[in-house]
């Protein structure tokens, strides 16, 4: 049976979660291995949209064992909500939820300090999502984090905590003290062990086990390629490994029981925040694809800021995570173009960068577009490729041709119905 890593291949925000949820009808475990409270994963099945922060985005498919590996920062507070409302909306059992008991837990004071942080940046501040991400990293590579299992122990958390924090590298007692938050209420942090202790296990055994007897694994990353903390455009980079390559240190699963990586990318670029954004349109352009792709910040009428594909990232991306497939979503929102540029190149005074420029980020590069034809025709109803326009083909032919590997999944509408393979269903 295949374990499949699916990944991000540009900014975050691509749709992993749809298209994990499209593929999770073929599998026995979806496990998330990155990332943590800043994700946002969106499911639409017959109209009806549900997001997921943490919860792996299989949850909507019944029988599934859904895991939280070690790799993931857990927030137990907005964890224990999802849940919740998973339950009161869907019926979700609880039970089918693991979590991995090294995981390291975000806690109030990361949560305050990355908002702190950020304000007092002004100008400077990173645009995070403002969920406590890098403090969390930070306390855990300085060897005072809080790991989930431990945080469900009201004796450690009175007696242990404290000794954790001052062993460390960085002052974070001194945020413990002065911001005065272990955890929350005693009547929540109940709530929180009631609802999360059980789901506690050493799920790198459990992974290991049920890829050894057979079952179809697949592993949820979150954000994309170019937020990596290594291979992004550092600083403006999410303080996690989004790479394929992280499915391995986040789930305990070594790299020679990976068979396939699905990169998702979207067939235009967006990104939330700072940082660059080297094919970013202005005007018009912009206009047409926040409205068409209704690219807003999550729960919020912020738009994004967008722009043309750029191959020439993708291409980074596709060979940093050896790719075996690509899954392309948000196709029809190129429906109503006359002209679509797609970024072969970069140029800086007339010299022409066919890879990625190595101080791309420190100096500005023009794009180079190819100029391909729209196919002005409604995508929506496509659930094959004969189904697509000659137009659409055609795009998906050239994408093919720049990156070197096959786009094996298409998505052209939010609905899970409107996603098909365009080969065999592998
Ligand atoms: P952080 O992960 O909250 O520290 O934010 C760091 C950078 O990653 C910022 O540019 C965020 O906008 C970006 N980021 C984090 N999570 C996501 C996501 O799920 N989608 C898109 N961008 C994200």
């Amino acid at each position: 049976m295949p374990t499949t890593v699916i990944i991000g291949l540009q900014w975050g925000d691509e749709g992993k979660g749809k298209i994990v949820d499209f593929m999770a009808a073929q599998v026995d475990v979806v496990a998330r291995f990155s990332g943590g409270v800043n994700a946002c994963h969106t499911v639409v099945v017959d109209g009806t949209e549900t997001r997921f922060s943490l919860v792996p985005s299989g949850a909507l498919r019944p029988g599934i064992t859904l895991v939280l590996a070690d790799g993931v920062m857990i927030e137990p507070f907005n964890l224990t909500r999802e849940i919740n409302r998973l339950r009161d909306n869907h019926g979700f059992d609880v039970k089918r939820l693991l979590i991995g008991r090294n995981a390291i837990v975000t806690m109030p004071y990361h949560i305050r300090l990355d908002q702190a942080c950020e304000k007092e940046a002004g100008q400077y501040a990173i645009g995070t999502t403002g969920w406590g991400i890098g403090p969390t990293r930070v306390d855990h590579v300085a060897r005072q984090g809080v790991r989930i299992f431990e945080y469900l122990n009201p004796d450690f958390m009175k007696e242990g905590m404290l000794a954790r924090v001052r062993q460390g590298l960085t002052p974070a007692w001194l945020l413990v003290r002065m911001l005065g938050m272990l955890y929350y209420s005693e009547e929540i942090y109940d709530e929180i062990r009631e609802t999360l202790s059980g789901c506690i296990t050493d799920t790198a055994s459990f992974l290991n086990k049920a890829i050894d007897s057979g079952q179809h694994v697949l592993f949820e990353g979150a954000q994309g390629t170019l937020l990596d903390l290594v291979y992004g455009f550092y600083p403006y980079v999410t303080s996690s490994h989004t790479l394929a390559g992280s499915a391995c240190i986040g789930t305990g699963v070594g790299p020679t029981k990976i068979t396939a990586v699905v990169g998702v990318a979207k067939a235009y670029s967006t990104r939330v925040s700072r940082g660059p954004l080297p094919t970013e349109v202005s005007g018009d352009e912009r206009s047409s694809l926040v409205e068409l792709g209704q690219e807003f910040r999550h729960t919020t009428d912020i738009p994004l800021r967008v722009g043309w594909l750029d191959l020439v990232t993708l291409r980074y991306a596709v060979r940093l995570n050896t790719i075996s497939s690509i899954a392309l979503t948000k196709l029809d929102v190129l429906d109503a173009f006359d002209e679509i540029k797609v970024c072969v190149a970069y140029k800086r005074k007339e010299q022409v960068y066919t890879d990625l420029p190595p101080d791309l980020g420190c100096v500005e590069y023009e794009p180079v577009y190819e100029i391909l034809k729209g196919w002005k025709s409604s995508c929506t109803e496509a659930r094959g490729h004969a189904d697509l326009p000659p137009q659409a083909q055609a795009y998906l032919h050239f994408i093919e041709g720049f990156v070197g590997v096959p786009i094996r999944i298409v998505s052209v509408g939010r609905d899970r119905s409107q996603t098909f393979y365009l080969g065999d269903e592998t």
